[in-house]
This record gives structure tokens, C-alpha cells and sequence, in this order.
């Protein structure tokens, strides 16, 4: 079976994420260059009363793709539809949803790089003419027909911009990056959070918290609903660093933020392969993990953090991550 990547251990939580979820640009943390970028965006539309023009948003899994399409949504005071890239089974089902936008409405097509070439051409004169050529009948009887559409703003999510095919990645007029977030942002997140979920932690509680979510707000609130369990059960009225280093144990999560399948991926690289250099799909079949997973979820943090080298040989651990091994 194809495993999906993105959100699928998340799918549970995205109910009680709801009440997390930044709800304006106030509340939003980080990715200032992004988010000024859009917010220039947004008032330029809404000073020309037009569409906004496209967007893609690319960066890995749970830094804030999606809840930047709603605030998004919401400073254009536009409506909202969200659908999944791979649930966009046929042409027609794409068709329907583009001629029932109605003016500058927002469209926000998650995993938009796993969509069905077939379905993604629909896109093309959608985002460019707003219109779509629909072709009926086949062989000498085919003919295009064209519907106008609504001018709507497409804004797209992808783990990796680069998996997206060029003429589709063309016609984003804007495209940005997220990257990881810094103890100092994780920690206002986390403080927020704290406080919408009525708890006091203390200061270095929090900072271990941010520490130790791998750059990733999804996951300091994961750490920080843990905690919070975790303290109501031993009836503490503050959170301290003793309760987060119980919670961290206990979901797995070490002194640098390395998760178990962090871990593995660097464990199997030091005695499979000798520390590498590994290539891919050797390191994907060794790990039966997915490649995509692996590239997209995985290593992006571990590259960062400079626990794991990529060279023109494949994958290698660095000096850093031997001495994590060893001890
Ligand atoms: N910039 C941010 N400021 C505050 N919280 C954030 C931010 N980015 C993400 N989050 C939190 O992380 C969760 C996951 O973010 P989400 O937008 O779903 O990520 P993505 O779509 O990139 O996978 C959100 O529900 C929100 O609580
Ligand atoms: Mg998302």
C-alpha cells in the first residue's frame, strides 16, 4: 500500500489542533520573511479589490503551511475551500470545484505535488486565464470547450517545491519556503499554547519543550499536550523541567530532539553502511520506510541540525552524530 506522507499519525489530532491554530497574523510566529511578503500580498488585493495572485507554500510537515492558508483566507475576508491533492480522483471532479468558486475565493490544495498529472492540467488555464478547456468526445469527434471561471487565488502546499511538475510550478507568482523555527519562536508558540490550554510552565520548562521539538510548532504542541496530561495527572499546578524530561521519555524524544525513527535512520546508516555514504533507496529498503517519507519528513531536520551529510555518494552520519552513537 502507498504510504501517504504528510499528516497521517496527525489525522486524530487535527480536532484538538483546531484550538491551537494560530487564528490571524498576530498570532502567527515566525517565518517574518513569508509573512510579511503575504501580508503585502493581501492588502495590495484587497486595495485593487482583485484576486490574489497564487501562491505555493513549501516546506516539510507541520510548520504551518495550512494554517497560514486559513489566516490568509481570512485577512482577504474570502471564502475557504480546502482539498487534498490525491483526493482529486478525476478532471471532472476538479472541474466542479473550480466552477463553483465564486469571486476571489481562496482554493487551498494540500500535497498539491501528489495530484494526478491528468487532474493537474485542469489547473493550468484556470490559473492563468481563469478559464477551463474541457475536451468532449475523443478521436476526430474531440473538441475543447471553455468555461469561464471565477478569478480565484490558488494557494498550494508541498513538502518539497522541487517535486512539483514545471509547468504547474510556473504559475505560482509567489513562492516561499518555510524553514524549521528557532528555540526562541517554539517557545512563544509554546507559551500562547500554554495559555489557551490554562497551564503554567515554568520558563525553563518551556525552553526544554522548544528545544526539543525538532524545529517544528506541530510537534511542540504534541510535547506540550503531553505534558500537560502528564502534570494533571500528578496534580502539579506548574509545569517544571522534571515533568517535561518524564514526557519526553516517555514519548521517545531525546536530549536533541531526535525522535526513534530519527534514530534508526541514523543507527542503520553507522552499522549498516559503516557511517555511510548511503544512497537513498538502499537506506529506504534497509529502513522499509518510504523514500519520500524519508526525504521529506526525516532528513530535512537532521540535515539542518548537521546530524546527517548529504554528498554526491549518497548519505553519510556526521562527526557530531558518531559521538551521540557512541555514548
Ligand atoms: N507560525 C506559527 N505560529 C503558531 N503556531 C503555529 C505556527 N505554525 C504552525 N503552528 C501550529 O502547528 C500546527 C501545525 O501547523 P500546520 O499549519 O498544520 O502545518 P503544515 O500545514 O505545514 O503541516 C498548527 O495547528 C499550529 O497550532
Ligand atoms: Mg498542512
Amino acid at each position: 500500500m502507498e504510504r501517504i506522507f504528510s499528516d497521517d499519525v496527525e489525522e486524530n489530532e487535527v480536532n484538538r489542533e483546531v484550538l491551537l491554530r494560530p487564528s490571524d497574523f498576530s498570532e502567527y510566529i515566525g517565518q517574518k520573511r513569508v509573512v510579511q511578503n503575504i501580508d503585502v500580498m493581501v492588502e495590495s488585493a484587497k486595495l485593487r479589490n482583485q484576486s490574489m495572485d497564487h501562491v505555493l507554500l513549501s516546506g516539510p510537515p507541520g510548520l504551518g503551511k495550512t494554517s497560514l492558508a486559513m489566516i490568509i483566507a481570512k485577512a482577504l475576508g474570502s471564502e475557504l475551500h480546502v482539498i487534498s491533492g490525491p483526493a482529486i480522483e478525476k478532471k471532472g471532479d476538479l472541474a466542479a470545484l473550480l466552477t463553483n468558486l465564486g469571486p476571489r475565493d481562496v482554493l487551498f490544495i494540500d500535497e498539491i505535488h501528489r495530484m494526478h498529472i491528468s487532474v493537474e492540467e485542469i489547473l493550468y488555464s484556470a490559473m492563468e486565464d481563469y478559464r477551463l478547456d474541457i475536451v468532449i468526445g475523443d478521436g476526430a469527434a474531440a473538441r475543447t470547450m471553455q468555461i469561464e471561471i471565477a478569478p480565484f487565488t490558488l494557494i498550494g502546499a508541498t513538502t518539497r517545491a522541487g517535486l512539483l511538475s514545471n509547468p504547474l510550478r510556473d504559475r505560482f507568482m509567489a513562492q516561499f519556503h518555510f524553514d524549521f523555527y528557532t528555540p526562541e519562536e517554539l517557545s512563544m508558540i509554546i507559551s500562547n499554547n500554554a495559555k489557551k490550554l490554562k497551564i503554567d510552565i515554568e520558563v525553563e520548562a518551556m525552553l526544554k519543550m522548544a528545544r526539543c521539538s525538532r524545529g517544528t510548532p506541530r510537534i511542540a504542541n504534541r510535547i506540550l499536550r503531553r505534558v500537560r496530561d502528564f502534570a494533571v495527572v500528578r496534580k502539579s499546578n506548574t509545569v517544571s523541567v522534571d515533568d517535561v524530561n518524564h514526557s519526553l521519555d516517555m514519548m521517545e524524544i531525546d536530549e536533541n530532539g531526535l525522535d526513534r525513527m530519527d534514530r534508526k535512520i541514523l543507527t542503520v546508516i553507522s552499522e549498516y553502511y559503516s557511517g555511510g555514504p548511503v544512497g537513498i533507496e538502499a537506506l529506504s529498503a534497509t529502513l522499509s520506510e518510504d523514500k519520500n517519507t524519508i526525504e521529506d519528513v526525516y532528513e530535512p531536520f537532521l540535515l539542518k541540525e548537521g546530524f546527517l551529510l548529504r554528498t554526491p555518494r549518497g548519505r553519510e552520519i556526521s562527526d557530531k552524530t558518531r559521538e551521540i552513537l557512541e555514548n
